[in-house]
């Protein structure tokens, strides 16, 4: 009888889990390290609004922006906007994502952290790495070295993919959509309206979102 209570038990909390998972807003957010408007949206708005609403969220962070790769044979190596620095700290979040253990969350607050020190690369990797259980010793490795450049060109190839190509950065897809410019600018500016409005579509009403 126990057993049996306790496999109803487990029963219904896997099937919560899946029902909730299907139930996610889905976002792709597509970004490079050093652009002040990634740091607005980072700072002002994804990390608030994930830390209320991160059980409907979804998140894929992609840091590339309006980077350019460049192939020469099997050499690859990067142009970015801001320069070198942002190159190098590009690698850093895709260095430090491909490691950090855990939620959606996490990555999003990782990234975040790296945004809060995004003017100086390597500090902010120092000072963010313990905070998020890595080692900033093998991240600044990675993010010099050949697995760096193999995660951005991976992250170039996601972003060089999008259709129509993006035009600025933050791009931000909800549910696959980038919509327009208006959109965009309300994603940018308010979030978590529009979280809240896609979630209420699928009659979803968290109780966050009538704060
Ligand atoms: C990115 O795309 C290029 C060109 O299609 C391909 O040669 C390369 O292997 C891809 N890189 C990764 C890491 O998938």
């Amino acid at each position: 009888m126990v057993t049996i209570r306790y496999l109803v038990a487990i029963a219904t909390i896997i099937s919560a889990q899946s029902v909730l998972s299907a139930d996610k807003v889905k976002l792709d957010v597509y970004y490079e390290s050093q652009c002040p408007d990634c740091y607005n949206f980072f700072v002002n708005q994804l990390r608030p609004v994930s830390k209320q609403l991160f059980n409907y969220m979804e998140t894929n962070l992609v840091p590339y922006g309006n980077a350019h790769t460049i192939r020469d044979g099997d050499k690859v190596s990067f142009k970015c906007q801001h320069g070198v620095t942002e190159c190098l700290l590009n690698k850093i979040h895709a260095c430090a994502l491909a490691r950090v253990q855990g939620t959606n969350l996490k990555r999003v607050l990782l990234a975040s952290c790296l945004f809060d020190h995004y003017k100086t690369p390597k500090i902010a990797g120092k000072l963010c790495s313990p905070k998020f259980g890595l080692k900033w010793n093998e991240i600044l490795s990675c993010a010099t070295g050949s697995e760096g450049i193999e995660l951005e060109d991976k992250y170039g190839n996601e972003t060089n993919s999008l259709n129509p190509p993006h035009t600025f950065v933050p791009t931000v897809a909800i549910n696959k959509n980038r919509g327009d410019d208006n959109f965009q600018n309300e994603i940018a500016n308010h979030l978590k309206s529009v979280i809240c409005k896609t979630l209420a579509e699928a009659k979803i009403t968290p109780d966050a979102c009538n704060q």
